[in-house]
């Protein structure tokens, strides 16, 4: 089982390495340093989005790391984002090729749709006023002609809910690749889960050990009495028992770090299992969604007047 799960089979053929570096909240000036750290650990995964603000910075590591001979550019995958003000289908190959350029490369290996979620062309904040009807359809039409450019060599989206991706699914001429979502022990998108795999959606996991991007507080999961439990008898850190779990349920894990110990910490996930016994009580862990949207939410702009709207009543 242990090699088997370093990678999993996508929708285009090709094979996702099932552990990514998480970038967001990587702040430039480190995220660098994280990536280097992070390839010579063995990481073969890289998730970006124009959003996180470090394409640059990441972009001038890989052409370095590339040259330096550390990695081919072949054997990394690499996956970015588009922001929610970048719909517009004429604007779709141009924030792209804003993150090529940002990045330095001639193609990603996996281009998402960041949200189901539109702003208005050019914002930057999250001002309600900026907030705009989304047309998920149009977009698409436009990310499947990146797809037919190769410069998107997969596409796919993020946060979008089961009924959401079921209806992308339904007009859809290239399906998505992969649904990036929030998941975790405390967060196992059961639903979401079988309904990826019924239509052949890999679903990747942001968010692995529960963090929403802050530091992991005393509350959460690396502190979960249930995954302490496992980690003690396996003799692995509660960090490493998270992305386990993910990895044994069959989707890919982004654990963030900026930190080589952890970020080397985080990828000594193969080679060990987490047996039946241990892995049934994941069930009893409580389930709270930590990334909620909720600047995606208003009564007067956009397309969500709540976050049971957004989530489609997965909340
Ligand atoms: P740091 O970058 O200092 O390592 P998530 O990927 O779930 O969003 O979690 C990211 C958060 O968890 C970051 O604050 C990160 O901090 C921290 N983190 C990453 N790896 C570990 C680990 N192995 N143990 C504890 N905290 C970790």
């Amino acid at each position: 089982m242990a090699d088997e799960i370093r990678s999993f089979k996508v929708n285009t053929g090709v094979r996702i390495p099932s552990v990514g570096l998480g970038t967001w909240k990587a702040a430039p000036g480190v995220v660098g340093e994280a990536i280097v750290a992070a390839v010579k650990a063995g990481y073969r995964h890289i998730d970006c989005a124009q959003r996180y603000g470090n394409e640059k910075e990441i972009g001038v590591t890989l052409r370095k790391l590339f040259e330096d001979g550390f990695v081919k550019r072949e054997d990394l995958w690499v996956t970015s984002k588009l922001w929610c003000s970048d719909h517009a289908p004429e604007d779709v190959p141009l924030a792209l090729n804003r993150t090529l350029n940002d990045l330095q490369l001639d193609y990603v290996d996996l281009y998402l749709m960041h949200w189901p979620v539109s702003m208005k062309k050019g914002s930057v904040g999250f001002e309600p006023e900026n907030l705009t009807k989304v047309d998920v359809p149009s977009t698409w039409r436009a990310m499947e002609s990146l797809y037919h450019t190769g410069k998107a060599r997969a596409i796919g989206v993020s946060n979008f809910s089961c009924k959401k991706l079921s209806y992308l699914l339904d007009i859809a001429r290239i399906p998505p690749a992969v649904n990036q979502v929030e998941c975790h022990p405390s967060w196992q998108q059961d639903r979401l889960h079988e309904l990826c795999r019924i239509r052949g959606v890999h679903l990747s996991g942001y968010s692995p050990l529960g963090s929403s991007g802050s530091a992991t507080v005393e509350t959460g999961l690396l502190n979960n009495p249930i995954i302490s439990m496992v980690a003690e008898k396996l003799g692995k850190t509660p960090a490493q028992v998270a992305l386990r779990w993910g990895l044994q349920m069959g989707h890919s894990v982004l654990p963030k770090s900026t930190n080589e110990k952890r970020i080397k910490e985080n990828f000594d996930v193969f080679d060990w299992t987490i047996p039946q016994d241990l892995g049934s009580k994941f069930s009893e862990i409580h389930q709270v969604r930590l990334v909620q949207g909720t600047s995606f939410v208003h009564e007067t702009f956009g397309s969500y007047k709540t976050l049971e709207e957004l989530w489609d009543g997965e909340v």
